[in-house]
């Protein structure tokens, strides 16, 4: 009797896994605009779930992180407590160094449990730095946790409806957040008038390969001027295989076990479908651009 898996079965991981790619693509998916309340509905309940459960207060990165292949990594310094978290750290140090913060004004968009926007406050010294998220346990969280880092504050918002005045920051930063916007134009839009004349765009995420040339398209009509464009596919999947044990262990830890595979999906917890030659889940590609605004 022959041990192979029918190809279905190869394929797919089960309902949840399934509807976890399905979730992860409904941003994408074009008439699912006019549903763009509900989308944001579902990720704004997903994050503020995410901060119930961790009752343990763990989870202060939320990004896949950034492992350096061909280079020595920085010598940061990780603060006690943060060990686990190294290549997170790294993806923020990666992005953010691309610019000079000292005296500036940053924001943060989709700033998630806030250990970004606090080792930038901290590292990079601006003057000021404000994180943004959909989520508002999340910014409560953040309000909480990195109460003692001098000119940091947090406030919650919809990345699609920024609040703040025009030219009001030198640097935006955006780090995997962006794949959650049903229409990210409204975002970029938000970036043009945001950022003072000479302002930095520090944006990294993913896509699926099919969606590349469409948000090089929406990224084009920004007119903002692109410096640099790095592929950071291997460096996050790297990272996610060194930490796919302490993945996992937070999945079983918090989560409830029908909701395991699922959250191993987003957690990454699984390698995060990067450049996997995965035929069911599809390949995402993971890039890190910077872009400055222009002065006239
Ligand atoms: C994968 S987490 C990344 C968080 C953080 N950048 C990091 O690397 O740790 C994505 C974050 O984007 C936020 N988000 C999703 N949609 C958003 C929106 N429309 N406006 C603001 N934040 C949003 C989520 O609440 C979540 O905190």
């Amino acid at each position: 009797m022959s041990m192979d898996p029918s190809p279905k079965r190869a394929a797919s991981r089960g309902f949840f896994n399934d509807a976890a790619t399905f979730v992860e693509r409904l941003p994408a998916m074009k008439p699912l605009k006019l549903f763009s309340g509900a989308v944001k509905g579902l990720t704004k309940l997903f994050y503020n779930l995410i901060s119930k459960f961790d009752k343990g207060e763990n989870l202060v990165f939320m990004n896949y992180g950034f492992h350096h292949l061909h280079e020595e990594p920085p010598a940061l310094e990780i603060p006690p407590g943060l060990e686990n978290v190294r290549h997170q750290v790294h993806m923020y140090h990666r992005i953010a160094g691309a610019a000079d913060w000292r005296g500036r004004d940053g924001l943060e968009v989709g700033s998630g449990r806030g250990g970004g926007a606090a080792f930038i406050a901290r590292h990079f010294q601006p003057r000021s730095m404000t994180g943004v998220d959909l989520s508002d346990n999340a910014v409560a969280f953040c309000g909480r946790f990195h109460s003692d880092v001098a000119n940091l504050r947090f406030v919650q918002g919809d990345a699609e409806e920024l609040q703040f005045p025009d030219e009001s920051f030198d640097i935006i930063i955006n780090v995997e957040s962006s794949l959650y916007y049903p229409n990210v134009e409204k975002f970029f839009a938000h970036v043009v008038r945001l950022l003072r004349p000479g302002g930095h765009f520090l944006y990294a995420d993913m896509r699926y390969l099919e969606e590349v040339e469409h948000w090089k398209r929406q990224l084009a009509e920004t007119k903002l001027e692109l410096l640099h464009e790095e592929d950071i596919t291997k460096n996050a999947k790297h990272a996610l295989a060194l930490n796919q044990e302490y993945r996992q262990s937070l999945v079983k830890k918090y989560a409830p076990r029908p909701l395991r595979g699922m959250l191993s999906r987003f957690g990454g917890a699984d390698g995060g479908r990067l450049a996997a030659g995965d035929p069911l889940h599809g390949e995402r590609v993971y890039k890190r651009f910077v872009f400055r605004k222009l002065t006239m």
